[in-house]
């Protein structure tokens, strides 16, 4: 069975992107492997972060990833920090990528953007090798994320392949895998931009009540003309609502299309509230028992255990490749 692996940041509320992107796939793809899904909490110190913000997100994080499904008997799911190994790794891979590289991320290139210079800490510049680290540390082939992520996880590819034609077959190589409808849910207020969990505005968060997500979606910028038609150039609001409903509906866009020919942009987007209430309602009530359950600790301690031992001979071999181990 070959391992599946990825994580989320810990950063902020969690978006409906986050859960079409990754949460929901994650819980899809779960038994077609072996997985281990983790919450990047050391990623998180990037930007600056309260503690205790994050000490809260990151074990919502977990009761998000319950909540949706994953069982955890089947997939590892931990705290990053909680398994030294990570970091172990990233300190001895941080010499096989290059500052070159690193500043052509895109990633860091929006975050760094408005930060002086001297602001920028070096954890943001080296993101990417930490998620490399992340990466290889389980021998995963399958790495399920977002669009927004693929670059860096070419990126991994691309070390993978130095690393190994430098000392054997070491790593193994990942590949990214975007969901064919939903790798990039956009914002409800810009279409252009992404829904992120540091935008707040038009981004529908997990934590948000049915209510507002109804409000939200119901307020969603539309395009001119008043057709519902899969067209992302020139209709981007509704070819964004549309992705929302047929990622959560199963609904293809000839069907979505065919469904509200000669109906007006109102009916259309009460249909996409529908489905988004629909899918949320369990998911978040489910969310609440877990977090009253005081399940989140024991998965996380034994999570942690299992990806420890299973990510410790990938970081032993890697040792041993380039001189560090003595046996
Ligand atoms: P993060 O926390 O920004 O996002 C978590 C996952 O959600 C996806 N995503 C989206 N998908 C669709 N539409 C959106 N609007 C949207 N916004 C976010 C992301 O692509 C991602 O899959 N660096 C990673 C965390 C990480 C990781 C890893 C992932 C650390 N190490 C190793 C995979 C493998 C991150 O910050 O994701």
């Amino acid at each position: 069975m070959d391992r599946i692996l990825s994580g989320i940041k810990p950063t902020g509320q969690l978006t409906l992107g986050n859960y079409i992107g990754a949460i929901k796939n994650f819980s899809r793809v779960q038994y077609d492997g072996e997985p281990f899904l983790f919450i990047a909490d050391l990623h998180a110190l990037t930007l600056p972060i309260d503690p205790e913000v994050l000490r809260k997100n990151s074990r919502d994080v977990a009761a998000y990833y319950l909540a949706a499904g994953l069982d955890p008997k089947h997939s590892t799911i931990f705290l990053q920090s909680d398994v030294s190994t990570h970091s172990e790794l990233a300190i001895i891979l941080q010499n096989y990528l290059y500052m070159g590289e690193l500043s052509r991320m895109t990633q860091f290139k929006d975050k760094s953007q408005k930060m002086k210079e001297e602001a920028i800490g070096l954890g943001l510049f080296a993101y990417p090798v930490l998620m490399a680290a992340d990466i290889v540390l389980y021998d995963a082939k399958r790495i399920p994320v977002g669009e927004d992520q693929v670059q860096h996880v070419e990126l991994a590819r691309d070390l993978v392949k130095r690393f190994n034609n430098r000392y054997g077959e070491v790593l193994t190589m990942p590949r990214a895998e975007v969901a064919k409808v939903g790798k990039r849910i956009m914002s409800l207020s810009d279409p252009t931009k992404k829904m992120s969990k540091s935008e707040p505005k038009g981004d529908i968060y997990l934590s948000d009540s049915l209510e507002v997500m109804r409000k939200k979606i119901m307020s969603a910028v539309t395009d001119l003309g008043h057709e519902i038609k899969y067209d992302p150039e020139n209709k981007p609001g509704i070819s964004n609502l549309m992705t929302i409903l047929s990622s959560l509906s199963g609904k293809s866009f000839e069907e979505i299309e065919k469904e509200f020919e000669g109906k007006g942009y109102g009916d259309f987007k009460r249909a996409v509230a529908d489905a988004v209430v629909k899918e949320m309602e369990p998911f978040k009530a489910k969310y609440e028992e877990i977090v009253a359950s005081g399940l989140v600790d024991k998965v996380l301690e034994e999570g942690a255990k299992k990806a420890y031992d299973a990510s410790k001979v990938v970081l032993t071999r890697v040792q041993k490749a380039v001189g560090l181990y003595r046996k």
